[in-house]
């Protein structure tokens, strides 16, 4: 059975794009019951200025209150070297360096050009390769909300540069769902030749409905390692338009019912699913937390 690893990153990527802060004690109960449901990898938090990103402005107390698991790495994303350096004090299993491949992005985004952004994320990989794997997540790889087109040159040539300083792995960001199934089979046979020895993840949003059937094409390309958000929260504050990432269970019970081994226990990752309306205050997208599982039998109705 081909194994499919999944990335949990509601807690960083969800989290950072709701307007009520999520107390510290939920995040930590979240992220332990999480930990126990079989990703490879969850993205915690993201060390960022707290005005930029006030939800995650808990970073370090979150870090340092849960329950690591030894088969799950702890991966954190880092914008700057200000970042990392609290990243590294909190003893994370990965970097998850992040720069957007739209210069008007990376402007609204980390207030740094492209290049300035380079600089001081090759600052921060010498500081902390010989301490933690680092991992460089490219935004608006197939799309930008503000320049429109992104050409795939663009991202291999910034995907070139970071592979060049030793990274461990790329992903691939869909930041705005503009990513069509046609264009993410180009992308990942094209990431696939390039970057055979790199752990390559794809990242993909909603937004326009195309989530899963990225998620299949790409699967069918051979990609094996996803990130995704519990009930498909998500999304970056400072792209217009953003929304919730591909839904975590909804994407690993489709590949699950197709026969890949994802590594996810599906009857504990809905418990903790179902919990999520309450964590935000609101209803989720998510499809499968409200269906149930495929192999949930009914009574028939009577006649
Ligand atoms: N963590 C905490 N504080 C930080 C920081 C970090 N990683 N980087 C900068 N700061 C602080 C500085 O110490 C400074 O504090 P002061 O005002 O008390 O002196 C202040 O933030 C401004 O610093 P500066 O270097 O001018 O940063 P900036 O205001 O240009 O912001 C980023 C740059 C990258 C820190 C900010 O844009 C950011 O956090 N962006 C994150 C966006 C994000 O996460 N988007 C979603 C994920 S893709
Ligand atoms: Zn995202």
């Amino acid at each position: 059975m081909q194994r499919i690893h999944f990335h949990e990153v509601v807690t960083r990527d969800g989290f950072q794009n709701e307007a009520t802060f999520v107390p510290t004690d939920t995040k930590v109960v979240l992220i332990d019951a999480l930990s126990r449901c079989g990703y490879a990898k969850i993205e915690v938090t993201s060390f960022t200025s707290a005005k930029a990103i006030p939800m995650l402005k808990d970073a370090e107390e979150v870090m340092g209150r849960i329950q690591r698991q030894p088969d799950v790495e702890y991966t954190v994303l880092v914008p700057n070297v200000r970042g990392a350096e609290r990243a590294l004090e909190c003893r994370a299993n990965e970097f998850n360096v992040v720069m957007s491949v739209s210069e008007t992005h990376n402007l609204t985004n980390l207030r740094m050009t492209r290049a300035q952004s380079f600089a001081s994320l090759r600052d921060v990989i010498a500081m902390a390769q010989q301490h933690v794997a680092i991992n460089v997540s490219l935004s608006t790889s197939f799309g930008c909300p503000m320049e429109g087109v992104v050409p795939q040159d663009e991202v291999l040539r910034w995907a070139d540069q970071f592979a060049a300083l030793g990274v461990r792995g790329l992903t691939i960001c869909d930041t705005t769902g503009m990513a069509n199934p046609a264009q993410v089979a180009r992308m990942a046979r094209a990431l696939k030749q390039r970057f055979p020895t790199l752990q390559l993840t794809l990242h993909f949003h909603n937004t326009r409905g195309m989530g899963l059937a990225n998620v299949l094409t790409a699967v069918q390309e051979g990609i094996d390692r996803f990130d995704g958000s519990l009930g498909g929260l998500g999304g970056c504050p400072y792209a217009p338009g953003a929304s919730g990432n591909i839904c975590s269970e909804d994407a690993i019970h489709m590949l699950s019912e197709m026969g890949y081994d994802t590594g996810i226990d599906l009857p504990r990752l809905l418990d903790v699913a179902r919990r999520m309306p309450a964590i935000v205050g609101h209803e989720v997208s998510g499809q499968l937390a409200k269906a149930g599982l495929c192999t949930d039998l009914h009574p028939a109705p009577s006649m």
